[in-house]
């Protein structure tokens, strides 16, 4: 546990980085430097231990048994989805749909919600930042129902052209979908406006909010999203492990996405009837050990503060912008004014895979490549670029091996 004093006056970063066991191993000889964060964070003792202690002393399946253990391990289960609703400020638990991440929360809505409300000539309007997760659904489904996809076009910056999206949306949107930040650029996008934009149409909206749920405050009901997916193992979570949010008349209103156990009220093979939200969602023996653990995870970050969090990782951000640039011939990718703790940046002449290779024998872990958004690349004239992402327990110190590293691989490349 995290001395409740000591956050209050800031991060310590140092008691925080004593939670994650991984981040005292070493890579290639040299103290880990862990800037993959917006593809999975690492994960605290209280989740791993969560983990632990469901198999060691509780490990039973959900919802079906009277024994002790099946009470224990429901009770457990169950408290994620309260904990879940209050991360996000849902309306109610039963607007929590346990799924396998952000992938399948968008997946699921595209094959139930879309297959019954888009027909032909209907059009769904997306992004030019989106993760493929937010485009491949749609264009299934489009392609399905004769419907058209649309896309909202970017600055040079990374920022959404809002003019030009009020241009697209028309009677014929049935629905748009958009991250609320960008994984590859970093870029915040005005949600709440998207929302009311699309709302004047009728349009439902969907929000992506993998990357924005560890950074932001999440407030479903301000918002006035209709659908709102994330992923936690980008939450300090493990993966395999996510949520579905959705508007109670909407979910009730549509399909099941799976059939199986659990989200059945009654079988006969004439007819089934099916479950009340949200288990007419969740199909099968559900993910219990991820799920529990979760919430250690959700725990964890309310523990330490959003805000907190927040305010340390903008000066990453900062810091690390202010750094980077002062290398020749860096150009980073993504500048908007509003970003979660993500550089995207190209090195003139040099390609981001052997940039990331000589990082990486200095443990310095980054991403490199399209970051699942290669449509967004190719607005920018581009294959891929090298991508640091910050978390909580990450340091200038580290950003500044970075800077040196980057200055070492530079010299070998070029
Ligand atoms: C913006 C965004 N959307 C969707 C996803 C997909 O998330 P998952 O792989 O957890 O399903 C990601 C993952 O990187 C993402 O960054």
């Amino acid at each position: 546990m995290i001395e409740t004093a000591t956050i209050q006056k800031g991060l310590d970063v140092d008691a925080i980085r004593q939670q994650f066991p991984l981040l005292n191993r070493e890579v290639k000889g040299r103290p880990l430097v862990y800037f993959d964060n917006a593809a999975t964070s690492q994960k605290p003792q209280s989740v791993i231990d969560a983990l632990i202690n469901y198999y060691t002393s509780y490990n039973a399946n959900v919802h079906r048994g009277i024994h002790t253990l099946a009470e224990e391990a429901t009770m457990a289960f169950e408290s994620t989805r309260d904990a879940a609703q209050q991360f996000i400020n849902a309306e109610s638990r039963e607007q929590i749909i346990f799924t396998r991440g952000t992938t399948e929360g968008i997946n699921l809505v595209a094959y139930t919600w879309g297959r019954q409300n888009i027909k032909a000539g209907d059009e769904i309007i997306i992004s030019s930042l989106e993760h493929h997760s937010n485009i491949v659904p749609w264009q299934i489904l489009c392609e399905e129902k004769g419907a058209g996809l649309k896309i909202i076009p970017i600055s040079d910056k990374g920022e959404l052209l809002i003019d030009e999206y009020r241009n697209l949306l028309s009677p014929k949107t049935k629905l748009v979908s958009v991250a609320h930040a960008s994984n590859a650029l970093g870029t915040i996008n005005p949600v709440k406006q998207i929302i009311e934009e699309a709302h004047k149409v009728g349009a439902v909206v969907l929000i992506d909010g993998a990357q924005s749920t560890v950074h932001l405050d999440i407030d479903v009901q301000e918002m006035d999203c209709d659908f709102f997916v994330f992923s936690s193992h980008k939450l300090y979570g493990p993966t395999g492990i996510g949520v579905l949010y959705g508007k109670k008349e909407l979910l009730e209103a549509m399909p099941p996405f799976q059939g199986g156990g659990e989200m059945i009220k009654e079988v006969t093979f004439e007819k089934t009837t099916y479950n009340d939200l949200p288990y007419k969602y969740e199909a099968g023996t559900p993910n219990i050990a991820d799920a529990i653990a979760f919430k250690a995870a959700l725990d964890f970050v309310k523990q330490i503060g959003k805000e907190n969090i927040r305010k340390h990782e903008e000066e990453l951000l900062q810091y690390g912008t202010k750094r980077l640039k002062e290398i020749p011939g860096l150009r980073v990718i993504g500048e908007a004014k509003e970003k979660v703790s993500v550089i995207s940046f190209i090195i003139e002449g040099l390609h981001p895979q052997d940039i990331g290779i000589l990082l990486d024998n200095r443990g310095i872990a980054v991403r490199t490549g399209h970051h699942c958004t290669q449509p967004l690349m190719n607005c920018f004239g581009i294959t891929g670029t090298v991508r640091a992402s910050f978390a909580m327990y990450n340091t200038k110190e580290e950003i500044d091996q970075l800077v040196s590293g980057l200055q070492k691989a530079i010299k070998m490349l070029s």
